[in-house]
């Protein structure tokens, strides 16, 4: 592992450490600050010629900043030759912005990939992307992680019986036939309109839920109406308890307001991917680490073995 070097931004340096720690590496050493006027600023404080260089930074919010402090970041280390660098990128920002479905928007996830590319990135290591197709908006390797199996040891320590994994809308239904198929649990589909970005409603629930335990499997949580509204709608048909697992913790806007008034989801499971600031923990929240799942993908990419075992 010598020839390896692992950075971090500002977006959330535990998760840095911790994968670190996973590696038996320490982290490397840059400046990533901001001039008086608000520019960001990148020192790579160490020799990093010829290096497997890896760049961990979730394009969380505040997205502009994360993302910009990783684009400057690649091309600091570019330009200090290292041989390759990954952008590890554990929540890809921007993603839900992936297609023109209406007139005069832009594709800003198709942007995004374009931006990293050109700013020098040679691979992307990330997990559950919004939707897998966006893998295909670069011409360099992308490793798509999934946190499945970090949920499923979880929920497999406390699993109910009559259990039904519920996709809160009909571009989740992929991500929740895998849990169920895992869980040998029954599969809901809940069909839901969106309003507004901040508001959705549930026209329909697909499948029998009436007495089972739920756990609703959706790739993000940001202002949390889509999975509110899921659970209200479980608990109206009568599921017995209702429970979340969640990859990716945006945690936005009213989210922890939503939260505290949901009576009918007990539990919300998300993993590190966002570092959860003080003031959005909740009782309900219980998170879960990825840190091992990306160490691991690390070795292999650097060690250039397959990662493929890890998609399992
Ligand atoms: C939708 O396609 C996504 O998978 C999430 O369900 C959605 O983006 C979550 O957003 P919010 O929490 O604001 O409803």
């Amino acid at each position: 592992m010598d020839r390896i070097a692992l950075f971090s931004g500002n977006a959330h340096l535990q998760l840095a450490k911790d994968i670190c720690k996973y590696l038996k590496i320490s982290l490397s050493d840059a400046t990533v600050s901001r001039f008086s006027e608000g520019e960001i600023r990148v020192k790579i404080n160490e020799n990093v010629r010829g290096k497997d260089v890896f760049v961990i930074q979730p394009t969380c919010p505040p997205p502009n900043d994360t993302l910009m402090e990783l684009l400057i970041m690649i091309d600091a280390l570019k330009r200090a030759s290292a041989s390759r660098i990954t952008a590890v990128i554990p929540y890809f920002g921007y993603a839900r912005q992936d297609r023109k479905d209406q007139p005069r928007v832009p594709i800003t996830a198709k942007l995004v990939a374009n931006l990293l590319t050109v700013s020098g990135a040679s691979r992307i290591l990330t997990m559950d992307l919004h939707a897998g197709q966006i893998q295909g908006f670069f011409d360099i390797p992308v490793d798509n992680l999934f946190a499945v199996g970090v949920f499923i040891d979880y929920i497999s320590k406390n699993k109910p019986k009559d259990l039904v994994v519920v996709s809160p809308d009909v571009g989740g239904i992929k991500m929740a036939r895998a849990y169920a198929k895992r869980l040998s649990a029954d599969l809901a589909i809940i069909d839901k309109r969106r309003d507004s970005p901040e508001k959705t409603e549930v026209m329909h629930i697909l499948g029998e839920v009436r007495g089972k335990n739920a756990v609703i499997v959706d790739d993000l949580i940001s202002t949390g109406s889509s999975l509110v509204e899921a659970a209200e709608a479980l608990k109206k048909a009568k599921a017995k308890t209702i429970q979340a697992a969640v990859s990716h913790g945006v945690l936005s806007g009213p989210v922890i307001g939503r939260l505290d008034s949901c009576e009918a989801l007990e539990k919300l499971i998300i993993t590190d991917s966002i570092p959860l600031s003080k003031e959005k923990q909740h009782p309900k929240i219980k998170v879960l680490s990825v840190a091992n799942l990306f160490g691991e993908a690390i070795k292999r990419i650097h060690n250039e073995e397959s990662v493929s075992s890890l998609f399992d």
